[in-house]
């Protein structure tokens, strides 16, 4: 079965990503810096899969150890996750993200080319959309990031571009992700943000375990349904087999891809909140606080091309997000914490 290389491999994403491709058969080797994870990932993984997961402790930007992975490993296809994604401090920070986010992809795109490999999936977000035109937001709708995180991923999308237009033996698939959320159904694995989490269903989580006193609700006084925000959540299982599937059409099919990874639902910050409490079974507190500032009202996918051309389609809901992301929490109140101490 073909080796397939993620890069960020033990962040949220890389590590549902990596059970899911070897669910589906094919061969993963990893690499990540853990400079925004854990090294218990991989116990878990282990655990998890009944195998050692193979693993490279390295930066994507070490062209020396990204040669050694390429030389060891006949890797057919690179899945690159490895990216900051704090949208905050993107705006404090810009000279780390763009290093970050665009150095190492294209230090991985380099790796890459000098092995021969040219087949890559590139995680980018629905922010690249920016305002709303019309919703849902199609592939189509034109292209406005609204900070500094945004334009890393719209100038990583502009740079693959260039290179395919430079190279036409290159195949790319553009995952445009909306709102990720939930775990892996174990409980074993899931999201766990350092500090004071950034976006919501991290935050929800660590208020129904009793880390944080309530949540603070940014805005209630949208133009959608309850006037708090809306957006399309997506189970990080149901984003996860969207990356095999994009991973067989570059292989299969060999055409680049440009594709929203969402449900098509508007979920509002209420819903899920009481989502989350049917899950928990108790009563969550929060406060209807000011609207943080660049956020939009509401946005969702249009998830159809996804369907058409993937053959994939989100086939959790709401409720299994808030139950599988419950079940991590309770059985891991401090995610990784205690056992990355023990490893390290
Ligand atoms: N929200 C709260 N309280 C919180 C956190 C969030 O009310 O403590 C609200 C937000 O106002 C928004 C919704 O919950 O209405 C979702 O907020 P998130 O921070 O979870 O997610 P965003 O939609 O703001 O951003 C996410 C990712 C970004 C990415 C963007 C792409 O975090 O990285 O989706 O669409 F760029």
């Amino acid at each position: 079965m073909a080796k397939i290389l993620l890069t960020g491999a033990t962040g949220y994403i890389g590590s549902h990503t990596w059970l899911a491709l070897l669910a589906a058969g094919f061969d993963v080797v990893g690499v990540d810096d853990f400079s925004n994870s854990s090294p218990e990932v991989l116990n878990r993984l282990r655990e998890l899969s009944a195998q050692a997961p193979v693993f490279v402790r390295a930066d994507v930007n070490d062209a020396a150890a990204m040669d050694a992975v390429f030389a060891e490993h006949r890797v057919a296809a690179v899945v690159h996750f490895a990216a900051f994604k704090a949208v905050g401090e993107s705006t404090a920070e810009p000279l780390k993200y763009y290093a970050n986010n665009l150095g190492g992809l294209i230090g991985t795109c380099a790796a890459m080319r000098r092995h021969g490999v040219k087949a890559l999936v590139f995680s980018s977000s629905a922010t690249v959309y920016g305002e709303p035109q019309f919703l849902p937001y199609t592939e189509a709708h034109p292209l406005a990031a609204m900070n500094v995180y945004g334009r890393t991923k719209l100038m990583g999308e502009q740079i693959l571009r260039d290179l395919e237009a430079a190279d036409s033996s290159w195949n790319f698939a553009w995952l445009r992700y909306f709102n990720p959320v939930g775990a892996h159904e174990s409980g074993r694995i899931g999201e766990d943000p350092r500090g004071i989490p950034n976006n919501l269903m991290p935050y929800v989580q660590q208020v129904a375990v009793g880390r944080r006193e309530f949540l603070s609700v940014f805005g209630g006084d949208y133009d959608t349904p309850d006037g708090t925000g809306v957006r399309d959540y997506l189970h990080v299982m149901d984003l996860a087999e969207g990356h095999v599937a994009a991973v067989r059409y570059l292989l299969e099919a060999q055409r680049s891809v440009t594709v929203n990874l969402g449900t098509g639902v508007g979920v509002s910050v209420l819903e899920l909140l009481k989502a989350f409490e049917a899950a928990c079974g108790h009563a969550l507190p929060y406060r209807i606080v000011d609207r943080r500032a660049g956020d939009l009202p509401s946005y969702y996918a249009d998830a159809s091309l996804a369907r058409k051309l993937l053959g994939w389609q989100a086939r959790r809901g709401l409720q299994q997000m808030c139950d599988d992301s419950w079940r991590w929490q309770q059985a891991n109140p401090d995610g990784y914490g205690a056992s990355a101490e023990v490893q390290a």
